[in-house]
């Protein structure tokens, strides 16, 4: 590397000939202006600041997304300089403490409305913090595309609950309308026996009977509306933040006795000091009901079911594991499709109610079956950016401001 040839030609250079330093200025000189090239195309913005969260170094697009007085490299910190009240706080709070915060969102106001996403980054070299790294994206685009796909995603799962339900509701529709055929033709009968006088309550039994499976046919049309309605509706959450564990917990004890009367074991494998999630303790807890359910009805002659938390990196995850039945491969991508059932009184809405209020959360489930063995589902959710630690850093952003290194010799992180 070019930076590794001038460190090796500094510590020669007093054999070296006024020719050959020229040369290695040159070099140099070439190098930086590349580094600084590199640095102006770029689309993001950088900052990069010392130890004591002085600027040092700031890309043009980073003057351009948020205003910030760059004209003198003092050493006054970096939030002092820029003008947005509320990325100077951040940046403040964030820098003092020495963390590492990704993808922070900020709306600005810059002739049109933006939406800013600010990463603070340490930069570390030789298992040292020798500054931080501040990376701005520009992700108001990005924003919209994702909207966009999004209600595009929507209104594709509408027309296919739309279909269900059409669906769904022929076979109800079809049996009320026999049945009032019935009863036209039972009535019929009985005022011809009623015109002769030999009217007998045997017809209108007969009458009685239809009239129950009618009434029948329209409660299930009623469950169906219900139940769609239930599945299309947006949801308002109402995200608090909450420990899964006990939630988890509430749940399984409110299932115990159905679950044991089933001859199901129950086991918990709940991670301690699990960070608090923001979730809707409702939905959350109906979405993992309905992931129990299924797993006991999987398991008509007992066995065991697992439940199962835990974290990784920057998410958390959930794991409902059953020993039942398990699922056919080619099932396997319909059972989260509304109305795809394999039960006779199944409503095949439990699971797209599920994934519903998974991918509410930002979250993402997944499946894993095996047919005579059982199966697992599995939830992940985000962790909360202010529940995300430190996590050591090293590599990627190798420091190289070489001005930090004298004014800051001998200091760790602040
Ligand atoms: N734990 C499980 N084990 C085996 N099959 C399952 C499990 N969970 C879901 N399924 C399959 O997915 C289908 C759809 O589930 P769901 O949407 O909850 O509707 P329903 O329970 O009303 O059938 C079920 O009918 C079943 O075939
Ligand atoms: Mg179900």
């Amino acid at each position: 590397m070019m930076k590794d040839f001038i460190k090796r030609s500094i510590k020669k250079i007093s054999k070296l000939t006024g020719e050959q330093i020229e040369d290695l200025f040159i070099d140099a000189a070439e190098e930086i202006d590349r580094l600084e090239t590199v640095l102006e195309s770029l689309g993001e913005g950088i900052l990069v600041c010392d130890t004591k969260h002085s600027l040092v170094l700031a890309n043009k697009c980073a003057e351009r997304f948020i205003p910030i007085t760059v004209s003198t490299l003092g050493s006054d910190p970096l939030w002092s300089r820029i003008w947005d009240e509320r990325i100077a706080d951040f940046l403040e709070a964030t820098l003092k403490s020495g963390d590492r915060v990704e993808d922070r969102e900020f709306n600005v106001e810059a002739g049109i409305q933006r939406l800013l996403s600010i990463s603070v980054l340490p930069l570390v070299r030789e298992h040292r913090v020798t500054g931080s790294l501040i990376y701005i994206e520009d992700i108001t685009e990005k924003r919209g595309r994702e909207a966009r796909l999004r209600r595009a995603e929507n209104l594709a799962s509408l027309t296919t609950l739309a279909a269900g339900v059409a669906h769904e509701i022929k076979n109800p529709l079809g049996s009320i309308s026999i049945h009032i055929q019935l009863m036209q033709k039972a009535l019929e009968a009985n005022r011809g026996l009623m015109a002769r006088g030999a009217a007998n309550t045997e017809g209108l039994d007969q009458l009685d009977k239809y009239i129950a499976v009618v009434n029948e046919e329209i409660d299930r049309l009623n469950h169906i509306v219900v139940d769609f309605l239930f599945a299309v509706r947006p949801m308002n959450l109402d995200l608090r933040e909450g420990n899964i564990n006990v939630l988890i917990g509430e749940l399984m004890e409110f299932m115990g006795f159905e679950l044991s009367g089933a001859s199901i074991v129950c086991n918990l494998e709940l991670e301690e000091g699990l960070p608090l999630l923001k979730f809707d303790e409702r939905y959350l807890k109906q979405a993992l009901l309905n992931l129990v359910k299924n797993a006991a009805a999987a398991m008509p002659g007992g066995g065991k079911l697992t439940v199962k938390t835990g974290r990784k990196d920057n998410e958390a995850f959930i794991s409902v594991m059953d020993t039942g039945l398990g699922i056919p491969e080619e099932n396997l991508s319909k059972i989260f499709e509304p109305y795809f059932t394999t039960k006779a009184t199944g409503s095949g809405l439990g699971l797209t109610l599920v994934f519903k209020i998974i991918r509410e959360h930002q979250g993402e489930i997944s499946v894993k079956s095996r047919e005579g063995e059982g199966t697992s589902f599995t939830i992940s959710l985000p962790v909360p950016q202010r529940e995300r630690r430190l996590i050591g850093f090293e590599g990627d952003f190798e420091g190289d401001i070489e001005k930090e290194k004298s004014s800051d010799r001998g200091e760790g992180a602040s």
